[in-house]
């Protein structure tokens, strides 16, 4: 913005004088968001500081131009925007997440089948017929998985550390008002005392495997960071890790929450999954392939995204300056009926046939320099987990049809409880 320019800043609620609009956001914050929406259109203003975004195309240039003009990641839970660190540490993470990549893509994650089929069993069979809280089994599911797509069988310890970790990021993800992290609130001192602990426990597992002298062979992503020319540092290996097992457990967790969400409501669905399981060739499971498609388009699990500008910049018609916040809605980008027909309907059958999504208007993954590192692997687990549990199981709620979304740091249906009753017993039941 030039001198002398007038800042030009979408308009937006007002608000309280001196609460600006948090408390309406934090009674209903999607109820907030659709209002503002319907009232003030696709971009709008939160505060002086924040705007939000439901453009599919600005959503799609403002993380197109991640690491450009946006930046991601802030120190966690502090106040002061320190954007030049923000953009050392993506300079940083750049050749990290190049290098991890190919341990991720889709030949590496069609070798994962068989042991997410292990953990499937360990996991959903051992515990069949009883009533559990769906969010605590899907992270004991997550957690276990990529645990061991990091560590193969030596992850002891690092499962059980990441729902610490979930755990002690919750209070901070329910509040949306931030506390500069030198405060020395429980909370704070909860979340830093488990992050240390994750990493002691990384480094050991890492050095520890240095010094193996198979190390570098073992068919998991540590031997496959290892191998890589030149030697990766140990921190840097713990710190792809890092990225990798946090990112790969929680989110997944509540997409696989929302999935058993629609599966509990629908046995017609279930049977066809089934039938489409049992007759799977060669042509693979395109219906379980669109059920997850279509979860993740009704139940984004980052159904918030943040950009920060690190310079003074301009999004669409809009002028941005060094620290100002965008927040980027794929949930309601995901429900528009201007590029969604029925936006609000769980309906697989459009994502069949070929359709494809309608470009920018499906962004579950995010997109651009920091899109998902585990997409390709997660589509391939989350699509497979479909066609296993509607072949063994019949899945029954006792309060699938009154749970409601929950929009915290994930967004997943909120204590949603079922119960996964093999086929064989649940054919003898209704028989
Ligand atoms: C349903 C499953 C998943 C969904 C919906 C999902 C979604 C996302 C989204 C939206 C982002 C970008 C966030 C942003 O730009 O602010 C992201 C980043 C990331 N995801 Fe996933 N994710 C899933 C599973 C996974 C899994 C299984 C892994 C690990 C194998 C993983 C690893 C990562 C990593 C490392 C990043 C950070 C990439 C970077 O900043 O360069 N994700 N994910």
């Amino acid at each position: 913005m030039g001198q002398g320019e007038e800042r030009r800043w979408p308009p937006g609620p007002r608000g309280h004088r001196l609460t600006g609009n948090t408390r309406a956001y934090e009674a209903d914050r999607i109820g907030f968001l659709r209002r503002s929406h319907r009232e003030y259109g696709d971009v709008f203003s939160y505060d002086e500081h924040t705007l939000f975004v439901i453009d599919p195309e600005l959503a799609h240039e403002a993380l197109i131009r991640t690491g450009d003009t946006f930046v991601t990641e802030l120190a966690p839970f502090d106040m002061r925007r320190d954007t030049n660190r923000a953009a050392e540490h993506a300079t940083s993470w750049m050749p990290e997440r190049r290098s991890a990549w190919p341990g991720l893509n889709r030949t590496a994650a069609a070798t994962t089948d068989e042991r997410t089929v292990a953990i499937l069993d360990a996991v959903i069979t051992d515990g069949a017929g009883q009533d559990v809280d769906v969010l605590t089994t899907m992270r004991t599911l997550t957690a276990r998985t990529i645990a061991e797509y990091c560590f193969g069988a030596d992850h002891a310890g690092v499962a059980e550390l990441l729902h610490e970790t979930v755990r002690a990021t919750q209070a901070f993800a329910e509040a949306s008002r931030e506390f500069p992290a030198w405060l020395p609130l429980p909370r704070h001192r909860r979340y830093f005392r488990t992050y240390r602990r994750l990493t002691a426990t990384l480094t050991g597992l890492v050095r520890e495997r240095r010094a193996s002298p198979s190390g570098r062979s073992r068919d998991d992503l540590l031997g496959f960071l290892l191998a890589g020319e030149p030697a990766p540092s140990v921190d840097t290996v713990v710190s792809t890790l890092h990225s990798v097992l946090l990112g790969g457990h929680g989110v997944p967790a509540a997409a696989l929450t929302s999935l058993v969400w629609e599966l509990a409501r629908r046995p017609r669905l279930v049977h066809d999954l089934r039938d489409e399981a049992d007759g799977a060739q060669a042509g693979g499971t395109p219906l379980a392939d669109a059920v997850v498609r279509e979860t993740l388009r009704l139940y984004p699990p980052a159904w918030l995204m943040t950009r920060t500008a690190a310079t003074a910049t301009t999004l669409g018609a809009w002028s941005l300056g060094p620290g100002d916040d965008v927040l980027l809605n794929p949930y309601l980008i995901h429900r528009d009926p201007r590029w969604w027909p029925r936006p609000d309907e769980f309906d697989p059958t459009r994502w069949l046939a070929g359709q494809a999504a309608p470009g920018p208007a499906y962004l579950p993954f995010g997109a651009g320099p920091r899109v998902c590192l585990g997409a390709t692997l997660t589509m391939r687990q989350l699509t497979l987990t479909t066609s296993w549990l509607a072949r063994r199981f019949t899945v029954e709620s006792p309060n699938a049809e009154s749970v409601t979304l929950e929009f915290v740091d994930r967004l997943a249906p909120a204590h949603l409880r079922a119960r996964f009753l093999p086929v064989e017993s649940a054919r003898r039941n209704s028989g």
